[in-house]
C-alpha cells in the first residue's frame, strides 16, 4: 500500500474542515429561518463567499451603509438581512 501524500492529507484536512464548518454554522436538521438570525450570522454565511471581509473597525457608520447598499446586491439580500448585517457592522463603532 502506497503512503498517503501531503497532497492527500492536505485534501482531507480541507474536506473535513468544511463538513466541520458546515455542520456548526446551519445545522444539518436546523432549519430556522433567514428572518430569525442576527446581523451576525447573516455576515459570517454572506459577506465571505467572495472576499475576506475588512474588520468592521475599518469604516465609519457612513460607509458601512454605502457598503451595505453595493454588497447587497451582490450578496442578493433582503433589505432586512443588510440592515441587521450593517447595524452588526456599525455596532464596532460603538463599542
Ligand atoms: C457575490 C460576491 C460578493 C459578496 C457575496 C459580497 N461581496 Fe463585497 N465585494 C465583492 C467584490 C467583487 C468587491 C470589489 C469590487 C467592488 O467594490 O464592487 C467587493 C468589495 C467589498 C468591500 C471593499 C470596499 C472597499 O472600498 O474596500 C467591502 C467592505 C465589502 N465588499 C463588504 C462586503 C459585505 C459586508 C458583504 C456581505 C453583505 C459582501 N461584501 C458580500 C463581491 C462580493
Amino acid at each position: 500500500m502506497k503512503m498517503p501524500s501531503v497532497k492527500d492529507i492536505i485534501a482531507l484536512t480541507l474536506i473535513c474542515t468544511v463538513i466541520a464548518g458546515a455542520g456548526s454554522v446551519t445545522g444539518c436538521k436546523e432549519s430556522k429561518k433567514i428572518a430569525d438570525k442576527s446581523g451576525a450570522q447573516l455576515w459570517s454565511e454572506n459577506c465571505q463567499r467572495c472576499h475576506n471581509t475588512p474588520a468592521p473597525k475599518t469604516f465609519n457608520d457612513e460607509h458601512w451603509k454605502t457598503v451595505g447598499m453595493h454588497m447587497q446586491t451582490r450578496a442578493l439580500l433582503t433589505d432586512n438581512e443588510r440592515d441587521k448585517i450593517v447595524d452588526f457592522l456599525q455596532s464596532f463603532n460603538h463599542l
